[in-house]
């Protein structure tokens, strides 16, 4: 077997997990999901949630990457003969997740073209809806492939594609060397444009004002933690992966830190961002501050645009600069999504990245084309809401458990990390892993479970009126439960590489260095 790629540098892996970590779950979601939830009081479930899920599951996900030195089929494959399967249900909610992500991105990049000439126009509702995704009538419906969505969708997977094709250092590292510098660049432009506009501080206000009221409701908690998972790539194969390139002396627990806190940051600069900017469109057009603020597609695509078209001075800068932050933002996020099922199909059938890349960006590509139909909006708003509740959470829960009560791996976990970092992990770690993270998120569950199955909801992502419940309950439950199928299928075929760690040599190199 080939020795395995490695970052170049510390802050090359700082930068590629932070790029995977900061995507459209930051810009478009976070805002509305806080605002939603309580304003200023959701800090406490949405803190709550980073110190003992998200922090937490980081440093263990960092530390399984780097000790079994693997994919996260792999390396749950080297944990534990049986556990492969959780490794291959998380590549495959990461799978399912690019397949549409990279369509939101092809839209980003629409809108950044749209902005040099505002080509929006007054009615920016009809303009997303109407003139540039043709959305069908009827949720599932297919119709035909948008022009408009299809040729920046083929934009986005080349450019994905080229940089795995180039792969760990080459090309992962590198991209995200030059694109989140410029994100965070552009990005505090745009902060600094949008608190000085007029109104803008209302806004803030409305944001970071608390609302106590919600404080005791499961759905806040449920909002808290599905943010952190989605927000910081826990649960989803990607942190195991990109560990897995790490060399041998590399500190996992600051670097966990690092990321966490980076991400939050941005998270919260980008709440102040929005929400000045809604504060600046409620002033102007006199109304409340809650009739402008939305999530989402209607975030991004509806209410920017809108308000762009009353910025007093600069408007297609502006609008150019915010859906290039989107696109970066989530360039950055597809690398790491994509590059989870690359690195397991190179591990598992011993094939080159090239012929990894090809099979798996490929079949990713052609799947997304669904959501490049006039019926896309429909299929992406309810795979989203499935697939991150009983994808991403889901698995979140039984990744912690499997790892603390079932096959009792965290004494081993923390020796390792401590052997290696300067932060020595406390009680706080251990309590949170084994007892706050499987209380708080087995109640959630139960929670959800009972909520999807008794058909209690309606219109998770509130993104549209009207539509059926049972469009949203059967195609989501399907994609769910076929992640969950196909991953285990993923585990019948033979291994062809080693499953044995075998890096004696280079541990003794190691010992040889201190
Ligand atoms: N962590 C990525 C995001 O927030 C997936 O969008």
């Amino acid at each position: 077997m080939s020795t395995r790629s490695q970052w170049g540098t510390r802050a090359g892996f700082i930068l590629a997990a932070v790029g995977s970590a900061i995507g459209l779950g930051n810009i478009w979601r976070f805002p509305a999901v806080a605002y939603e939830n309580g304003g200023g009081a959701f800090f406490i479930p949405y803190l709550f949630a980073l110190l003992t899920a998200g922090i937490p599951i980081l440093i263990m996900e960092f530390t399984m990457g780097h000790r079994f030195r693997g994919s996260a089929p792999l390396s749950f494959r080297r944990m534990n003969k049986k556990a492969e399967v959780v490794g291959w249900w998380g590549v495959l909610v990461a799978f399912v997740i690019s397949t549409y992500y990279a369509v939101i991105i092809a839209w980003s990049i629409s809108y950044s073209y749209f902005s040099l000439k505002l080509s929006w126009g007054s009615d920016t509702e009809g303009f997303l809806y109407g003139d540039y995704l043709k959305l069908a009538e009827t949720p599932g419906q297919i119709g035909s492939m948008v022009p408009g969505v299809l040729f920046p969708l083929i934009i986005v997977w080349l450019l994905v594609l080229l940089i795995l094709f180039r792969g760990v250092k080459k090309g992962i590292e590198l991209a995200n060397r030059i694109f989140i510098p410029a994100l965070v660049i552009i990005f505090l432009i745009i902060v600094i444009r949008a608190v000085t506009l007029p109104g803008a501080l209302s806004g803030l206000d409305a944001f970071f004002k608390p609302d106590f009221s919600q404080f005791f409701s499961p759905d806040v908690w449920i909002a808290a933690y599905g943010q952190i998972f989605f927000s910081l790539s826990i649960a989803f194969a990607i942190m195991i992966t990109y560990s897995s390139y790490l060399p041998r002396k590399s500190d996992l627990t600051n670097n966990a830190f690092i990321v966490g806190f980076g991400n939050s940051g941005f998270e919260l600069l980008a709440g102040i961002g929005v929400f000045a900017v809604l504060g600046f469109m409620a002033t102007t057009a006199n109304v409340p501050i809650d009739e402008v603020v939305r999530g989402g597609v209607g975030l991004a695509f509806v209410a920017f645009p809108a308000i762009i078209n009353e910025f007093p001075a600069m408007k297609e800068l502006f609008g150019l600069l915010f859906f290039l932050s989107l696109t970066l933002a989530g360039l950055t996020s597809l690398i790491s999504i994509t590059e989870t099922y690359v690195a397991g199909l190179v591990d598992k059938f011993n094939i080159s990245r090239t012929k990894a890349v090809l099979f798996g960006g490929g079949l990713a590509a052609i799947i997304s084309l669904l959501f490049a139909t006039q019926g896309g909006l429909y299929f992406l708003d309810s795979v989203d809401y499935f697939i991150n509740q009983f994808g991403v959470a889901l698995i979140g829960l039984v990744e912690v458990v499997l790892v603390v009560w079932i096959l009792r791996k965290l004494k081993e976990f923390k020796n390792h990390a401590d052997g290696i970092s300067d932060i020595r992990l406390g009680s706080w770690w251990t309590i949170s892993l084994s007892i706050v993270t499987p209380i708080v998120m087995g109640y959630m569950m139960f929670g959800l479970f009972k909520q999807n199955i008794l058909r209690e909801f309606d219109n998770p992502t509130g993104n549209y009126e009207g539509y059926a419940n049972e469009f949203i309950l059967y195609s989501g439950w399907c994609i769910a439960a076929l992640a969950l199928l196909v991953g285990y299928l993923m585990t019948l075929p033979k291994w062809r590489t080693n499953v044995e760690i075998k890096d004696e040599e280079e541990y003794i190199e190691d010992k040889e260095a201190k």
